[in-house]
């Protein structure tokens, strides 16, 4: 079989990236401009400055992405970009990059979802299919898990009904004075702190039926924890070290129980042998380490992405190739979908 090569773009939230992808799912060359920096003293990503930030960078990323590879555009099949969901402004950077690019070198144009794309990084430099699976998606926009038949074919079980986890992460890590992004700042706090010190509310983890997830009131629970019904910045300043690692350790691990209950009750519920599990929270070293404790115990097959694809990245764009193979390339005037949509069960 002769190789081919697809460009792929990802830019739905505060990462641009760009990838050069083979027909046997090589990743040859991948580039990721990330801009917390600008986003940081506002403790959250803020759309209209990341879109700003993506039309800086989508050219020098896609130049440096190419260049590395030594593809010439002329030898592409088609270029992929992620459409849905994202922040709108930041959609539309990445889609109309890939349209111009798409005009000038004739190719055709492959629209991907950017959750099934996350889900699809788990099977990345692997020989073997990850499908079926449940595929569980914890990102600080999503917490989902879905029964995945095959990389395009899905359905939704469940998910957050109020906060994502990672959103909990870099809401809780602000709470305790730690920079943006939380959730690595929050992870490294806590590996000092005791997990059994304060025990924090598991929302949702008796109602062993509902596949979903709730962490706004952990969160709240956090929040007067620190400080009371006082301003918790104000609190975070006057605990001693050892009681903020414990309370970045008892939130962590509140959420991780939340997260591997609700992981298992899927793979049950589903009969699944399998558990697929990206997104940037499934970076955390000790979700990681416990969630593969649990699969082992219970003979369930788990695969967690690789750390550099956990995050936003422009490798998982690779989901392309599936829609390729079926012919479902995608006119012109392709639109974003922006959102963070939740899926009708
Ligand atoms: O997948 P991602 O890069 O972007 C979205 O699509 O949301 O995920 C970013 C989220 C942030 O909330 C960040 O704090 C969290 O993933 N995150 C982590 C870790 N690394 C990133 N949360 C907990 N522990 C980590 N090590
Ligand atoms: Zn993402």
């Amino acid at each position: 079989m002769s190789t081919e090569y697809l460009l792929a773009i990802e830019s739905t939230c505060d990462e641009t990236a760009a990838a050069l992808i083979d027909s046997h799912g090589s990743v040859l060359a991948e580039c990721v401009a990330t801009q917390e920096f600008l986003h940081e003293k506002f403790s959250g990503v803020v759309p209209e400055i990341a879109a700003r930030a993506h039309l800086e960078r989508i050219l020098p990323v896609l130049d440096t992405a190419l260049k590395e590879s030594g593809i010439h555009p002329d030898a592409l099949n088609a270029i992929a970009v992620a459409t849905f969901p994202g922040l709108p402004g930041s959609l539309i950077v990445g889609l109309s990059a890939a349209k111009a690019l798409a005009l000038a070198w004739n190719k055709p144009i492959v629209g991907i979802n950017h959750i099934q794309a996350h889900i699809y990084a788990c099977g990345l430099g692997l020989t073997e299919s990850i499908y079926p699976c449940v595929g569980f998606i914890v990102s600080g926009g999503h917490t989902s898990l879905y029964r995945c038949q095959e990389p395009l074919g899905w359905d939704y079980l469940g998910g957050t009904i109020d906060d994502a986890a990672g959103e909990a992460f870099d809401k809780v890590a602000v709470m305790l004075g730690l920079p943006f992004p939380g959730g690595p700042a929050l992870s490294k706090l806590a590996a000092k702190g005791d997990r059994q010190a304060i025990r924090f509310p598991r929302p949702l983890l008796e109602d062993k039926e509902r596949l979903d997830f709730s962490f706004s009131g952990l969160k709240t629970a956090v929040r007067y924890r620190i400080a009371g019904p006082s301003d918790p910045s104000q609190g975070a300043a006057s605990l001693d070290e050892q009681e903020r690692a414990n309370i970045a350790a008892g939130f962590e691990q509140a959420v991780i129980d939340c997260l591997i209950a609700k992981a298992m009750a899927a793979v049950k519920k589903t009969r699944a042998k399998r558990l697929c599990v990206g997104g940037g929270v499934a970076a955390n070293t000790s979700f990681r380490e416990q969630l593969t404790l649990v699969c082992q115990a219970r003979n369930v097959e788990l695969v967690i992405a690789k750390p550099q694809w956990c995050t936003d990245n422009a490798a998982m764009g690779a989901l392309a190739w599936e829609k390729i193979r079926r012919g479902q390339f995608d006119p012109l005037d392709l639109d974003v979908q922006p959102g963070l949509v939740r899926p009708k069960r």
